[in-house]
């Protein structure tokens, strides 16, 4: 793939490109999003548009998530796309449907390829830092899976610094293939262990840094401004809770007059920011329409002067 619109940026300091902006599945394909056709149609534009890194897990929607957007993914040329699915989070009641151990990585592989409908996947992360298990066991089966050729590279999310240094060190001594990637949250609402921890790593050790959530869940968009009446926030409780807060709202308003100046919208400046900061392969976006994507993509055009760059960080700190 190749589309002169899109910036393409290697995946840390490994040799595949990712698409600046990439597309994922989260609470939306297979989820709030059932419709195929409107699935379709958002994937294609992303393709359309130059976006060849798509993100998935097992656990969203449970499975449908990498059932739906497979069906679409696998329309387009399996060598122009980088995709990634995530195995961590609990699939069944069964004991061993979870976490990072031999045994349900090895499973959950399986499954997630058959759902997808393809033979390898190009990242596959450990969606958390599983405390139940040794991180050596996990290392080793990451590393397996490599030479079995059913992943070309994995990575963690949601890591801190310390247990990803902990992974390399027990890759360095033992041979091992290191984590390419870390998948942190990252937005402007959401910035301290990125900044405080996680870049460095990354940074230090030529991880890629593949980010989520950068409208944070919308928020930044501005469409909560006047209240919750439909949206995201308004069908899942936790969070709202989380995120809803009158100090988040207050300075998502404050940054309209920015926005405004620079002749952009809310979500493409948030977005153009993340795009800007050290150590960033890929901003995953999320969408429930076309026209989010649409909107979102404008981003490209948006310029973050280090003059911007300061005052959205002097507002959202
Ligand atoms: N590794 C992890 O633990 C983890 C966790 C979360 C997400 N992720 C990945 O990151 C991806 C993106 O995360 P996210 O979906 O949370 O991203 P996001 O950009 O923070 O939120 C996307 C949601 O915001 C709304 N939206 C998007 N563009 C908008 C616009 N221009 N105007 C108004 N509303 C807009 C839509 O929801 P509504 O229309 O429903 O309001 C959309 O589904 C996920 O799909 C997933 O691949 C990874």
């Amino acid at each position: 793939m190749f589309n002169a619109n899109m910036p393409y940026r290697n995946l840390g300091k490994n040799g595949i490109k990712v698409s600046q902006f990439s597309l994922g599945g989260w609470t939306t394909f297979g989820g709030t999003v059932k419709d195929a056709t409107t699935i379709h149609s958002i994937l294609h534009l992303a393709y359309e548009s130059g976006i060849n890194f798509f993100d998935i897990a097992d656990v969203y929607a449970k499975g449908e998530s990498e059932l739906m957007m497979g069906a679409v993914l696998r329309e387009f040329p399996r060598h122009e796309l980088v995709i990634s699915s995530k195995v961590f989070w609990p699939m069944s009641d069964d004991i061993n449907d979870k976490g990072l151990s031999r045994k349900h990585i090895h499973e959950s592989i399986h499954k997630s390829l058959k759902r997808i409908g393809t033979d390898y996947l190009d990242i596959y992360y450990c969606h958390r830092y599983d405390t139940e298990t040794p991180v050596e066991e996990t290392v080793r089966i990451m590393d397996d899976l490599i030479h079995q050729g059913k992943i070309l590279y994995w990575g963690t999310s949601e890591w801190t610094g310390q247990q990803i240094q902990e992974a390399i060190d027990i890759c360095e001594k033992g041979g091992y293939y290191k984590p390419a990637v870390e998948q942190p949250q990252y937005n402007l609402l959401v910035r301290e262990k990125m900044e405080t921890d996680v870049i460095a790593k990354a940074v230090q050790h030529g991880m890629g840094l593949t980010t989520w959530s950068p409208l944070a869940s919308g928020l930044l968009s501005g469409k909560y401004d006047d209240g919750i009446k439909e949206g995201r926030l308004s069908k899942i409780e936790w969070l709202k809770d989380t995120l809803y807060t009158e100090d988040n709202v207050r300075k998502v308003k404050a940054m309209k007059k920015i926005a405004d100046e620079m002749e952009c919208s809310r979500s493409q400046l948030a977005l153009a920011w993340i795009a800007a900061q050290k150590g960033i392969s890929s901003v995953i976006l999320g969408a429930t329409r076309i026209e989010q994507l649409q909107e979102n993509l404008g981003a490209l055009k948006v310029n973050i002067t280090p003059e911007v760059d300061r005052e959205l960080k002097q507002l959202f700190k």
